[in-house]
């Protein structure tokens, strides 16, 4: 009668392959996935499940930051939620500094949990409004047991410092900062147990245009002095341009394309991601002049029952029947650029030896 009696949903096959940057890998997933299961009933039958992440796989080197885009329920946050072991994910593995943690126990997980932190889209709902923020920025350390060479007041004053508030300002409480300077709050909070990966789950999208560039800037500064990593999630790709360095797509619980930042952004191979960039605003009207809005047609589908194959063909202005018919796999098209498309733009390669090879019968 509870979900958890029903069975774990298998990994769907033929999965994306999981790119290997260079330099040493801190985080990597593979064939990560979440299903949902959707009960009905007095006896809780599951009935449908939500595919809110189906087989996602990449990794993340030391000192890097990876940007995880797509539009709102494609499965960012549970992606993140499912690194951080909020979530138990249904299938695949998250492997930290070398040891797969999916699985690990509770108390198991205890040591890594300081090493992976997550910072969150809203940062006043974080904060408990009846805490100052030194008891906010303090918790931390109390919670975790850790010993501070000058005390925790010292500790948390220099954090403060460290993200550009005042140490003066120990005694005040959340509701008497802005949103920006919340966040910096929120930031200081993360830092306190120094980790080395940092989840930031849309961390400027509540906040004022005018000062999501200096919480970017922050968290750039930070990277550079604490030898952070990050994962950044974001639902449009001109707050992950500046920040990552690659950048990876996601549709409907899948991702569609990843690559080095510049690449991504100068050639985009995947229809979506070309629809993505194409609204983004560009300050140069000439630029601006030369550049086609692409408006997607119709609405995501449902994560319940997303379309077959390529899940991109409901709304895909390039789509042919092989794309209803054969799910086109995560592939390298140019060096370290990944797309999972049958007619891929910008390739060197053009797409057919793809689309011969996912049309082969098995007796050709
Ligand atoms: N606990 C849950 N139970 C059932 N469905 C869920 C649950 N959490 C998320 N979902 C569904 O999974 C899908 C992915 O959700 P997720 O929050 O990961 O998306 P997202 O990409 O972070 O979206 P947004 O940009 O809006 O934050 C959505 O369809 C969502 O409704
Ligand atoms: S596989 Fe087909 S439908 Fe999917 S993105 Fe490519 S062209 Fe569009
Ligand atoms: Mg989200």
């Amino acid at each position: 009668m509870n979900t958890s009696k029903t069975p774990e949903p298998a990994a769907p096959a033929g999965q994306n392959a999981a790119p290997r940057p260079a330099g040493e890998a801190l985080l990597e997933v593979d064939g990560l996935g979440k299903h949902f299961p959707v009960t009905a009933g007095l006896l809780r039958r599951q009935v449908a499940a939500v595919k809110a992440v189906d087989g996602v796989s990449f990794s993340v080197r030391k000192g890097e930051t990876l940007g995880l885009v797509g539009e709102s329920g494609c499965g960012k946050s549970t992606t993140g939620r499912m690194i951080m072991r909020l979530l138990d994910p249904s299938f695949g593995r998250v492997t930290f500094e070398g040891t797969d943690i999916t699985k690990l126990s509770q108390a198991k997980l205890r040591p890594h949990r300081r090493d992976l932190q997550m910072i969150f889209q809203d940062p006043y709902s974080s904060l408990n409004p009846r805490k100052t923020v030194g008891a906010l920025v303090g918790a931390p350390f109390k919670l975790q047991s850790i010993q501070t060479e000058h005390g925790v007041k010292k500790a948390v004053q220099e954090l403060l410092e460290l993200v550009g508030l005042n140490p003066e300002h120990y005694n005040r409480y959340p509701h008497e900062f802005s949103g920006g300077q919340r966040q910096r709050i929120g930031i200081a909070r993360t830092l306190a147990l120094r980790p080395k990966l940092i989840i930031a789950d849309e961390p400027v999208s509540a906040l004022d245009v005018s000062v999501q560039a200096q919480v970017v800037n922050l968290l750039e500064d930070l990277q550079d002095e604490l030898d952070l990593t990050y994962v950044v999630i974001a639902h449009d790709l001109s707050v992950v341009r500046h920040i990552s360095d690659r950048v990876a797509v996601m549709y409907l619980g899948k991702i569609v394309e990843i690559a080095d930042r510049n690449d991504l952004y100068e050639r985009p191979m995947h229809p979506y991601t070309n629809a993505l960039l194409s609204a983004v605003p560009i300050p140069d009207p000439a630029e601006r002049a030369g550049r086609e809005r692409i408006r997607l047609q119709g609405d995501v589908p449902s994560p319940m029952d997303p379309p077959p194959a390529c899940r991109f063909h409901t709304r895909c202005w390039k789509a042919q029947d092989i794309c209803k018919q054969v799910e086109p796999p995560l592939v390298e098209l140019s060096p370290g650029h990944q797309a999972a498309c049958h007619f891929p733009e910008n390739a060197a390669a053009p797409a057919t030896g793809l689309v011969a090879d996912a049309t082969a019968k098995p007796d050709d």
